[in-house]
């Protein structure tokens, strides 16, 4: 990707945040022909698109037939297109791998679970598999003895989220995305309900059109709206989207010394309270915690000891293993815990794209492909987006006076 050092004067779309999902959204609005600015206050992909761990798990993550599920399910198989499109404009492979995911039972809590799952699952006609204890250990013989029994989504899978970034960050660079990292965006100018532009410490930039795509930074952003009074101000903030980040902390395992080309488990492997993610190099990911903390993305002995507690649980191999990395990313969450993907009717040409909370990985090609057509169309919005779209907060706090 370009860097430049200064702001240019104006652009047809400027997309505020250098994420997974910002990156999407540009590659594809310069796809469709328009002249993208990108603004992002760090460097590319450095947030919570570095941190996550990549899965990708509509069946794991969804906890019913609902418009979230469609979305995410819809995003899941777009992804063998977009990985290998990524490979072509990047040269980097995203590391897709669609062996599956499992989802483990270990108490009759943890079983109710599943079975309520795999109703729903196969009601919508999912492929979702019942695995025995021994079936289990069969498929993956360091899941622990203590297994009751699991579930197998053999659609599921996982990218490996830092190459994702790379290959985004080179896809835009040779669809001639001009990217400024290191500038904070403080405001976005809004004039007799039109999005103007941005400003930032370096300067000001006008656009036809400007994307929200910052995560967790998302409701940190300004409205500047120009009054025929004159001022600056928003008299609506109590309806726009409110975004909050939500810290996940992870540890990372070195591959074993006595077996490093064999995986520690294939598959994706999940209980009700953390998972473990496989990586092609050998290295295994144990996730997370769920921690209202604000910025702070300081790992803590607590949250340590949660993930390693759960991570055992699903295998107590993991005693063996080195620990050789841990860090902690903030997810986006929205008020509802759903993504925020769409234009405000007072400002039309303002979209978000953020909340993606714990799928952002996962929903990056949809949201990309949607949100770039929704702007390069002028407004003109997919079914799969109307749930969420940033209008249903100004719905939900009417009703609520
Ligand atoms: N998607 C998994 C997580 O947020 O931990």
């Amino acid at each position: 990707m370009r860097n430049v050092g200064e702001l240019p004067e104006s652009a047809d779309v400027v997309v505020v945040g250098g994420g997974v999902i910002g990156l999407a959204v540009a590659r594809e609005l310069a796809r469709g022909g328009a002249e993208v600015l990108l603004v992002e206050r760090g460097e590319a992909g450095a947030e919570s698109s570095w941190a996550a761990a990549g899965m990708l798990a509509p069946q794991v993550e969804a906890d019913a037939a609902d418009e979230f599920f469609r979305l995410a399910a819809a995003s899941r198989d777009a992804y063998p297109d977009f990985a290998r499109e990524l490979e072509e404009e990047s040269g980097v492979s995203v590391e897709l791998d669609q062996t599956g995911t499992l989802y483990l039972a270990f108490d009759e809590a943890d079983e109710a679970e599943c079975a309520r799952r795999f109703r729903w699952q196969t009601r919508a006609g999912l492929p979702v598999e019942r695995l025995t204890a021994h079936e289990v250990r069969a498929l993956e013989p360091r899941v622990s003895a203590r297994v009751r029994s699991a579930l197998r989504f053999p659609l599921d899978g996982q990218v490996e989220n830092r190459l994702l970034v790379a290959a985004l960050v080179k896809a835009c660079a040779r669809r001639g995305v001009r990217v400024v990292t290191r500038t904070e965006v403080g405001a976005i100018k809004v004039e007799a309900g039109r999005a103007t532009g941005v400003e930032t410490a370096r300067g000001t930039t006008r656009a036809s059109s400007v994307v929200v795509a910052c995560g967790a930074w998302s409701s940190r952003l300004r409205l500047d709206v120009s009054s025929a009074h004159g001022g600056g101000g928003d008299d609506k903030t109590q309806t726009r989207p409110r975004i909050e980040p939500v810290r996940g902390q992870m540890l990372c395992f070195a591959p074993a010394a006595s077996s490093p080309q064999s995986p520690f488990v294939r598959h994706v492997v999940y209980s009700p309270r953390g998972y473990l993610v496989p990586r092609r190099d050998g290295r295994l990911l144990a996730g997370t915690t769920t921690e209202h903390a604000g910025f702070d993305k300081s790992l803590t002995d607590a949250g340590r000891a949660r993930v390693l507690t759960h991570a055992r649980e699903i295998a107590p191999d993991v005693d063996a293993l080195v620990l050789s990395d841990a860090w902690a990313g903030l997810r986006p969450r929205g008020t509802d815990a759903w993504p925020v993907l769409g234009a405000l009717s007072d400002v039309p040409n303002l979209f978000y794209a953020t909340g993606h909370y714990r799928n952002g990985i996962l929903l990056a090609p949809l949201t990309g492909a949607l949100v770039a057509a929704m702007i390069l169309q002028r407004g003109a919005t997919s079914p799969l987006l109307e749930a969420f779209t940033p209008e249903r907060f100004r719905r939900a706090s009417s009703c609520a006076v």
